[in-house]
């Protein structure tokens, strides 16, 4: 099976790719057991890590590939900008730097979805790309568990930056290009103001992620 999501990403390669830290930096914000809500979840690398755990976790996906990989959350298909669940919950995740979308209404979208899902005492978890990123980054080569991750074919182009990560497990290889678009700190704020909330703070040293509050005053 080649699945491959409409944003590009591959299916088995997400499957054979292990949590990297996030499910403790997700956890740092929850105090003791939790309802989780993971946006953009994919195969459940992170999710169904929360769920063993023993927080209650729902895992959103446009891609019913992905999401027949998730094994313990419960599972919603869904475009998060559509997503209107009844349920509110502690944590809303939205990781895998969605939030750096080229598209400003399509971000305000996404950011309109986790607001909505917050409790009023919740947090947003958010990974983006932060603004130093754009210059920093470099073609490189690294290995994620059994997968080959080669970034390259670099193009910048003002806020934008285009590049494709060639995933490689086995012998099979899937190119994934993608573009992202740099925001500053402060049009970040006003976003995530325009949705209704507020930032919290930096979770964690390199500013990759940080989490977001309900604003009380919206
Ligand atoms: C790069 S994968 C990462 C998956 C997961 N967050 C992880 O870190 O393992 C991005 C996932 O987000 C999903 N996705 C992207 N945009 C979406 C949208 N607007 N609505 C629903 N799912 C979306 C894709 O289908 C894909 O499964």
């Amino acid at each position: 099976m080649r699945d491959v999501t409409p944003d590009g990403s591959p299916v088995e390669v997400y499957a054979a790719l292990p949590a990297l830290g996030e499910p403790e930096i997700i956890e740092a914000v929850l105090s003791g057991r939790g309802d989780v809500l993971d946006l953009g979840c994919g195969t459940g690398r992170i999710a169904d890590v929360l769920a063993r755990r023993g927080h209650r976790v729902v895992a959103v996906d446009e891609s019913a590939a992905m999401l027949e990989r998730v094994r313990v959350a419960e599972v919603v298909r869904a475009r998060i900008e559509e997503l209107r669940l009844e349920r509110r919950f502690d944590v809303v995740v939205l990781a895998s730097h969605l939030v750096n979308t080229p598209s400003p209404a399509a971000r305000r979208g996404l950011l309109r979805t986790v607001a909505h899902h917050l409790r009023a005492d919740g947090h947003a978890v958010i990974e983006w790309h932060p603004p130093a990123w754009f210059d920093e980054v470099r073609e490189s080569t690294s290995v994620l568990g059994e997968v080959g991750v080669r970034l390259g074919d670099l193009r910048r182009s003002d806020d934008l930056l285009t590049a494709t990560v060639v995933y490689t497990l086995g012998s099979v290889a899937w190119p994934q290009t993608f573009t992202a678009r740099r925001l500053s700190e402060a049009e970040l704020c006003t976003d995530l103001s325009e949705a209704g909330l507020v930032f919290d703070q930096w979770l964690t040293p390199d500013r990759t992620w940080f989490s977001a509050r309900c604003d009380a005053a919206a």
